[in-house]
């Protein structure tokens, strides 16, 4: 697993923190770090900085932070050599060869290619005598030679052995079909084809590893679709249908839909930004991914009442993103599909007409909930004011209350005024409870950070910040840092956690390596990055780190003469009365 050395240092000279971080967040150079919205949490205020010249980020919000590499392992979710190659891919290199890593590493990239290699044999099927039926299916679904060919679709056949015949001649084993989900084992042991008879959809990620299926029946039996089940590969909470064509045509907008052959009928019509949860919900995860791809979602699902319970939902989880949301009724009970079936050639011009004239969520959210009352009845008609001014108390943005106020007013003939005030009520209400929470998950978040990482901290508290101060001067002036590995033994550090980071700087600068954070990542966890980058952030550079660093060292040799509490109670005459003199002595 372990990778040269050589390399991860060209690779970090290669991937610049601010380029690497830029191309998932907007940043924006206050003094000399960069700041913009966190990625991991959701804020309306900028609080995460990253500092190209250190070679981190942090966000002084949540608490997250490291280099470049721990940066790409938590937003793209990734383990740190899997992290290692993709910056080394994106920056032209290959990652040296015989370090080929752990156990799961390599299965998910065997999934990968299995599963790549079941797309070509499904595809190939297709155009099979077997596959006839499948490919009139699709076309009668007025699909073009051109998009089936586009989506890689395909026909897994009638009979159970087929694709792990397939495969197994191409020397992949039992237990890879069946992690692949691509086979079922048998009561024998046996793997078999889990998919037989279907039309098949390849699922492929943003870098374009096959990571999965989705296969529809062609009759009436249930299930109607079959998806590929949880494995290494494959996350469905994590990723969208057709966002690795969509991500390149987003324009700042993608469109949400329910199913793979709404998608697929969308692209075709040529609205290639159309992406589809995979048979579930909308999930926080694909919330913040497509986030990170637009800044407007339409949702066009089922006019049905699952479909608007969906909506409802989604509008949910994207609304605290901060996305633009606007919601597409399609008319008559159509789908995405039908609809586009149903008008042939006038289909794509229409769809833009509803696009065009597509409500926000606050309209969609607002006619939903009239329509439970008649407001023709005056106690209802109040009811559905009150609610009303609590759904628009929600928004962030006072123009848009302004607005909504103002129609509601005029449609139900009422003072404006009146619902102003109840609107404010609520609003102040929900800003109370909004940032009591807030609070409460900051303050949760940083001590809990703070106990696990360093726990003895707070009973070394003098200490402990000197020991960071030392540390930060340490990773960010290696000149000054030589002079001083020599004069500083570890045992010096009372904190325990301290003292590891200051032990593998000291090795590293002892065996004539670098010890910048990027350089150390390897060698903590996540969280302990993340505490080490909140480190290098809250110490601002020093302009005389030499006179600072001794400084700090002063006070590391004081705390560490000073007593514990049990240590005094215990202590003799002797010892208290130096101990005295040493607290006068720095007093002075
Ligand atoms: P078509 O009938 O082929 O047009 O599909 P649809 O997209 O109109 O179907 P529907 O609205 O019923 O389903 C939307 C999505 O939900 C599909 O694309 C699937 O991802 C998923 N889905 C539908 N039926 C099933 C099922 O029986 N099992 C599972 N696991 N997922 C399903
Ligand atoms: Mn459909």
């Amino acid at each position: 697993m372990a990778i040269p050395e050589e390399f991860i240092q060209e690779l970090k000279s290669r991937a610049d923190i601010a380029d690497v971080v830029g191309s998932y967040v907007k940043l924006k150079k206050v003094g000399r770090n960069l700041m913009g919205l966190c990625p991991f949490h959701n804020e309306k205020s900028p609080s995460f900085s990253v500092s190209s010249e250190n070679g981190f980020f942090h966000c002084f919000g949540c608490g997250v932070g490291g280099d470049v590499i721990t940066f790409i392992k938590q937003i793209e979710n990734l383990d740190y050599v899997d992290a290692v190659r993709f910056l080394a891919q994106r920056a032209g290199m290959t990652v040296p060869e015989g370090n080929r890593n752990d156990g799961l590493t390599q299965l998910r990239s065997r999934i990968y290619e299995a599963n790549r290699e079941a797309a070509r044999f499904y595809h190939k099927q297709l155009y099979s005598p077997e596959g006839r039926e499948a490919l009139a299916y699709l076309r009668g679904r007025q699909l073009t030679e051109k998009t089936i060919i586009h989506f890689g679709l395909g026909y897994s056949p009638k009979s159970r052995f087929e694709l792990v015949n397939h495969l197994k001649a191409k020397g992949f084993t039992n237990n890879e079909l069946i992690q692949a989900n691509l086979a079922n084992q048998s009561q024998r042991g046996n793997p078999f084809d889990r998919f037989s008879d279907r039309v098949m959809f390849p699922i492929i990620d943003l870098r374009g590893n096959v990571i999965g299926f989705g296969g529809r029946i062609m009759t009436d039996i249930k299930p109607k679709y079959l998806n590929t089940a949880e494995t290494p590969a494959f996350n469905k909470s994590r990723n969208l249908f057709a966002l690795q064509f969509a991500k390149n045509k987003a324009n700042g907008q993608l469109i949400l839909v329910e199913g793979y052959m709404d998608v697929i009928a969308l692209h075709q019509a040529g609205f290639e930004n159309a992406v589809a949860t995979l048979g579930t919900a909308l999930t926080q995860e694909q919330a913040t991914v497509i986030k990170r791809y637009c800044d407007e979602v339409v949702l066009c699902y089922d006019a049905d009442e699952a479909g608007q319970k969906a909506t409802t939902r989604a509008i949910s989880i994207l609304r605290p993103t901060g996305i633009n949301i606007k919601v597409v009724t399609v008319p008559s009970g159509k789908d995405p599909d039908e609809f586009m079936k149903s008008y042939g050639d006038q289909g794509p011009g229409r769809f833009r007409m509803l696009l065009e004239k597509s409500g926000n969520d606050v309209e969609f959210r607002l006619n939903k909930l009239r329509s439970r009352y008649n407001t023709d009845i005056t106690e209802q008609r109040v009811e559905f004011l009150t609610q009303a001014a609590r759904l628009i108390a929600g928004l962030d943005n006072s123009i848009e209350m302004d607005i909504y106020i103002s129609r509601l007013a005029s449609e139900l003939n009422v003072e404006k005024s009146a619902i102003k005030q109840q609107v404010r009520r609520f609003s102040r209400q929900h800003f109370r409870e909004a940032s009591q929470r807030e609070q409460r998950e900051i303050r949760a978040q940083m001590s809990a950070d703070h106990d696990r990482i360093n726990q003895e901290k707070r009973y070394h508290l003098r200490a402990a910040n000197a020991e960071e101060a030392l540390l930060a001067l340490l990773m960010t002036n290696p000149d000054i840092a030589a002079r001083i590995f020599p004069k500083l033994p570890a045992e010096q550090f009372m904190t325990s956690f301290n003292r590891k980071v200051y032990d593998t700087l000291k090795r590293r600068f002892d065996n004539g390596f670098d010890f910048t954070l990027t350089d150390i990542s390897g060698e903590f966890s996540n969280e302990e990055i993340s505490s080490i980058a909140g480190i290098l952030a809250s110490h601002p550079r020093e302009n005389h780190p030499e006179t600072a660093a001794s400084e700090y060292i002063q006070v590391l040799q004081e705390e560490s003469q000073r007593l514990t509490p049990e240590q005094l109670a215990q202590a003799d005459d002797a010892t208290i009365l130096e101990q005295l003199k040493m607290l006068k002595e720095k007093k002075k």
